[in-house]
């Protein structure tokens, strides 16, 4: 299976036959909508890919993709492009919980292959895959931006930060116990300020 495979889009018999917004998150979309001119309606794509994405548990379906499409007027391609371009969206199923390593640089000299070694034993999934469970799917994602607090992982909308082995074995543990979790830093500094 490709390292990329979440952003593969998923084959037919696992796409729905149809998707349309809750009314929740279609008052939600129109308010989006209506922040930008009618000129420039493509740049509402991005927010409604990740209410569609929200929506749908974790990933966009094709049929999600028609919908944004006709909901604002622009071409599917136009929708298409952004959602195949951008690691955040995922086009075929993920798990309940999606952990996302982070492997450039600053996370890789902090110990990232560490902490993509540690998901693959525990979890006993490869990257792009989906523990049987349907709990955990495991990817690899460039800088998530908060190098500064490196090793990075992030699990669904929340990041966790300077992790270890041991933080992060616990980190799972508590996702699959639904016990309470911390989000941000795992060491004792709070955001990104100096070590004591
Ligand atoms: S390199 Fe991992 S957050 Fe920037």
């Amino acid at each position: 299976m490709s390292e990329n495979s979440f952003k593969v889009i998923a084959e037919d018999s696992l796409q729905p036959k149809s998707f349309s917004f809750s009314s929740d998150n279609l008052v939600k979309a129109k308010n989006i909508i209506k922040m930008y001119p009618s000129n420039y309606k493509e740049s509402s794509i991005m927010p409604l890919l990740s209410i569609a994405q929200n929506q749908n548990n974790g990933w966009v379906p094709k049929k999600a993709i028609e919908y944004i499409s006709d909901l604002i007027n622009v071409p599917e391609i136009k929708v298409l492009e952004l959602a195949t371009f951008y690691s955040m969206y995922n086009l075929s199923p993920v798990g309940k919980f999606h952990i996302e390593v982070c492997t450039t640089s600053p996370c890789m000299l902090r110990g990232s292959d560490s902490m993509l070694n540690l998901c693959k034993k525990k979890l006993g999934i490869g990257i792009g895959q989906v523990t049987n469970d349907k709990l955990f799917s495991l990817g690899k994602v460039e800088c998530l931006g908060a190098c500064v607090n490196a090793p990075v992982v992030k699990i669904n909308e929340n990041y966790f930060e300077d992790i270890n082995s041991q933080s992060l074995d616990q980190l799972i543990n508590n996702f699959k116990d639904n016990k309470k979790i911390k989000i941000g830093p795992q060491s004792e500094r709070k955001g990104s300020e100096p070590r004591k």
